[in-house]
């Protein structure tokens, strides 16, 4: 990757690590064990956390902080071998009704066939905006970091800091955009064969069971109103906005802006704007 973008993350994790509260390391100390008894555990001194399905239950996990705006960082090893049917989900969330929700779905697939990344965005309740990608590694192999930025101008979505996707904030045309209520990390691995894999087509194989994913370096900074200023220069540099065209032109296996047939009645509002920044 070119230098300036790394130049300017840099940067950004600079000014992130002086005025933002700071969260990282620790499973033991940022995360509870939500789901799936045993099936969930940390490892090695709270550096490693490991999510496994079987057929009886799948497991999960949810922060203890909660966030509003900020950037959550995670390395994740997918499930290897034949992982058709399994999802690993990473996502931020608030509770309650109208909820909020940012997320990163990993649809597993037949050995050698490639997992689906699967990103949305839910506001006060309403998500309908899918974008797919297939990655450009095997993601079964070893940890990649995948990360959420979340600040009152829009949402980034990036693999290995390469940024795949971006969700602006269209408030002033009228789109709701996420911003008042608190959001949790959380993670979970379960079985969803009815539609995972080749829409459904292909189901679990429970011969291979238990399915695991491996975590680690989980990092979180949060936001508070000291750092405003940070969020006033734009997350994307020049750099920044060829890789997220890189990644959409040729990675991009499903974008609900293009789904015409889905919106007869017109595209969602946002859709409408520019297509990139
Ligand atoms: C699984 O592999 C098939 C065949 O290459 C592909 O069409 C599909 O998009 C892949 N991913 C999922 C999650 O179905």
């Amino acid at each position: 990757m070119a230098t300036s973008w790394f130049s300017v993350l840099l940067l950004v994790s600079i000014v992130f690590s002086c005025f933002l509260a700071a969260s990282a390391g620790d499973f033991y100390q940022e995360f509870d064990l939500t789901w799936g008894d045993k099936r969930a555990e940390i490892l090695n001194s709270g550096r490693l956390l490991t999510l496994s399905l079987d057929k009886a239950s799948g497991s999960g996990f949810r922060s203890k902080r909660e966030y509003v705006f900020g950037r959550i960082d995670m390395q994740i090893k997918l499930v290897s071998g034949n992982s058709a049917g399994t999802v690993t989900a990473f996502y931020l969330s608030s509770e309650g009704p109208n909820h909020d929700e940012i997320d990163f779905e990993f649809l597993g697939n037949l050995s050698g066939d490639p997992y689906i990344v699967h990103t949305n965005v839910y506001s006060q309740g309403k998500g309908d905006r899918e974008q797919q990608f297939y990655l450009w590694f095997d993601p079964t192999k070893n940890f990649h970091t995948y990360s959420i930025i979340w600040s009152p101008q829009g949402i980034t979505f990036m693999v290995d800091n390469i940024p795949i996707r971006v969700f602006n904030n269209e408030e002033s045309i009228g789109v709701p955009f996420p911003k008042n209520q608190p959001m949790k990390v959380y993670s979970s691995l379960w079985d969803a064969d009815e539609w995972a894999t080749r829409g459904g087509l292909v189901k679990t194989d429970w011969s291979k069971a238990p399915f695991k994913a491996y975590y680690r370096n989980f990092n979180a900074y949060s936001w508070n109103s000291v750092g405003t200023d940070v969020w006033r220069t734009r997350a994307l540099d020049a750099t920044g906005r060829r890789w997220l065209r890189w990644a959409q032109k040729y990675h991009m296996v499903y974008n609900y802006c293009a789904d015409l047939k889905r919106f007869p009645h017109g595209r969602p509002l946002e859709c409408r704007r520019s297509r990139f920044l």
